[in-house]
């Protein structure tokens, strides 16, 4: 490909602070900012059929194939275009929400949903993905005056198992993952996140 942008990826639960860390990111290192869902026009289509409560027949697989196609436009329409012109990209979620939510979440076999991705993606995975981990109380106290989305409605098992889903990913692939603590004031948590890309990627 001979890029020289650099695709760096937040994830983490709800109420974690990726949307303002990525925003921030973005800001600092003039990267593209973007997310999952919604960052495309054709996306935001697809994430209010993904997050409306009422759409409670949703089955796994469309969820699944849903975020797929949302990624296959960003990558499409967004990311390559800007890695190509040797800009960063800082996008609030990724391929791995996908792993960590319809994988360890849903139940959905890891090994098929990394077979569709990579082909909805075109094999363009972030170089770096961040977990932002919080304690769940914390994340707790963060969303409960929220109107929560069909995600966020489901049970505590199922984000049980999506924030071990992130954690296991994360040990299991140090090189394509950093970890930083998100339990610390906003600002804390961003001087950690700009040090971990700093240290990672050299950018
Ligand atoms: P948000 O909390 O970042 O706005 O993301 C929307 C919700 O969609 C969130 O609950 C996580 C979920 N999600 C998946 O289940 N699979 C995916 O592939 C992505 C990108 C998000």
């Amino acid at each position: 490909m001979g890029s020289s942008g650099r695709y760096i990826a937040l994830e983490g639960s709800e109420g974690c602070g990726k949307s303002t860390q990525a925003r921030w990111l973005a800001d600092d290192l003039g990267a593209v900012l973007t997310r999952e869902q919604g960052g495309t026009r054709i996306g935001s289509l697809i994430r209010g059929i993904l997050l409306d409560p009422d759409h409670t027949e949703l089955e796994r697989r469309s969820e699944a194939l849903l975020n797929a196609a949302d990624r296959a436009q960003l990558i499409a329409e967004v990311i390559s275009p800007a890695l190509d012109s040797g800009t960063h990209v800082v996008s609030d979620r990724s391929v791995y929400s996908t792993l960590a939510y319809q994988g360890y979440g849903r139940g959905l076999p890891l090994d098929e949903l990394r077979n569709i991705n990579d082909w909805a993606i075109n094999g363009c995975w972030p170089h770096l993905a961040v977990l932002i981990e919080v304690d769940p109380a914390l994340l707790e106290a963060r969303t409960s005056a929220r109107v929560k989305d069909r995600f966020e409605r489901e049970s505590n098992d199922f984000h049980d198992r999506v924030r071990r889903g992130f954690a296991d990913m994360a040990a299991a692939s140090p090189e394509q993952w950093a970890v930083i603590d998100g339990n610390a004031d906003a600002e804390t948590v961003r001087a950690r996140l700009r040090t971990v890309v700093r240290e990672r990627l050299g950018i």
